[in-house]
């Protein structure tokens, strides 16, 4: 396994599925943009970090917003995870900065890219539970994903792209290049003294839940791995046409995947690898995902399934993987090396999901006393 199958998968997932990378940058900085103490009533401190691609603040970059806990007394265990609409959406704290990429918005009912603005501050907070994060301890960093790669289908022309060369049909999607940015964090991460980068969780939502999977599955450096509501692509799996299918993904979103996927659209069958072997990949690491009951489009029972069928590698490792022998009950998580649970109520992060994350990281992040 460790030594040829791994490999081999993880080049299969590579060309035909979310596409290469080209590495870490020669030319990138860091640059602190701003840091203050007892922030958030006392409980953090907060730094803002850029992470210049090509070494220049006029080229691509990426804001990162961190929180450590004040009171921490070495490096923390951190959540790393993207956002959708900037890093100001998180919390209500008036010295996150906006982003100086494009959000989306709306203008007479049609989706446009727009300027954020201040009415966005603290507009995403229900999903991030910073204030419980870092009372128990841990670090919260996040990425607005459009710094990285803007979500829409331009040619290859914004973000970090405007560096590369168009990619070739085995090179990165989106999910990919969002992937690329969290290893890029971790970069950062291991000059950072206030962060532990030997614990760091990778957590994602959605599109950014696809992201944070294939970010641990093809950097080994992250820790821990969260999968939230993943759905086609992400956790689901492909063969089961559940829901969203490979066609209806890459027909509204062209840009997600590399182009060879596209020789999968109603054709699940020919692909050589489907989304348990993404899973595995992780191993022996361990793996969270969260399905919601009322994300069908999703199809919860194929995300369970992939953490299910994980298991003969974790297995391989000496690990129980998902202990739940069948698909378990709606709030009823199961917990070993993969973590699984189905939620009530629909497509979205809940304070319900972050207990189970945080008790999860607890178990396999927390250093023994
Ligand atoms: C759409 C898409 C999903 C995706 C979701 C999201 O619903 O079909 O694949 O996960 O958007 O990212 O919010």
């Amino acid at each position: 396994w460790r030594t040829q199958r791994r490999p081999e998968l993880l080049e299969l997932f590579k060309t035909h599925v979310y596409g290469r990378d080209p590495g870490r940058p020669k030319d990138m900085t860091f640059f602190t943009l701003e840091q203050r103490h007892g922030v958030l009533n006392g409980l953090a401190n907060r730094r803002q970090v850029e992470v210049r691609f090509a070494g220049r603040r006029d080229g691509p970059r990426m804001t990162i917003l961190i929180y450590t806990p004040a009171k921490a007394k070495g490096p923390v265990p951190t959540f790393l995870g993207l956002n959708f609409r900037g890093n100001h959406t998180v919390t209500d704290d008036p010295a996150i900065r906006l982003p100086h990429s494009w959000v989306r918005g709306r203008a007479k009912g049609e989706v446009v890219n727009k300027r954020a603005t201040e009415k966005g501050r603290g507009v995403a907070k229900s999903r991030w539970n910073v204030t419980n994060i870092l009372k128990r301890g841990y670090g919260l960093a996040t990425i607005y994903y459009g710094d990285i790669d803007p979500d829409f289908d331009d040619g290859w022309k914004n973000g970090v792209h405007a560096l590369y060369p168009k990619p070739k049909p085995d090179e990165w999607g989106s999910i990919a290049t969002w992937a690329w940015g969290l290893s890029r964090a971790l970069d950062y991460f291991e000059t950072d003294k206030d962060i532990d980068h030997k614990r760091v969780a990778v957590m994602g939502h959605s599109r950014l839940g696809k992201t944070s999977l294939w970010a641990g599955a093809s950097d080994p450096r992250f820790a821990l791995v969260i999968s939230n509501n993943s759905g086609c692509g992400g956790a689901a799996l492909s063969r089961r046409a559940f829901g969203e299918t490979v066609k209806r993904i890459n027909t509204s979103f062209p840009h997600w995947f590399n182009d060879n996927f596209l020789r999968y659209n109603d054709n699940e069958n020919a692909c050589p690898v489907d989304q348990h072997m993404l899973v595995a990949l992780v191993a022996p690491r361990p793996v969270y995902i969260a399905s919601a009951v009322g994300d069908r489009w999703a199809d919860p029972h194929g995300e369970f399934l992939s953490g299910k069928y994980a298991n003969s590698v974790y297995k391989l490792y000496g690990r129980i993987g998902l202990p739940a022998a069948k698909h378990p009950p709606v709030d009823t998580p199961s917990m070993g090396t993969i973590g699984y649970h189905v939620r009530s109520g629909s497509h979205d992060v809940k304070e319900y999901d972050w207990v189970q994350y945080l008790k999860f990281a607890d178990k396999h992040l927390k250093k023994e006393k």
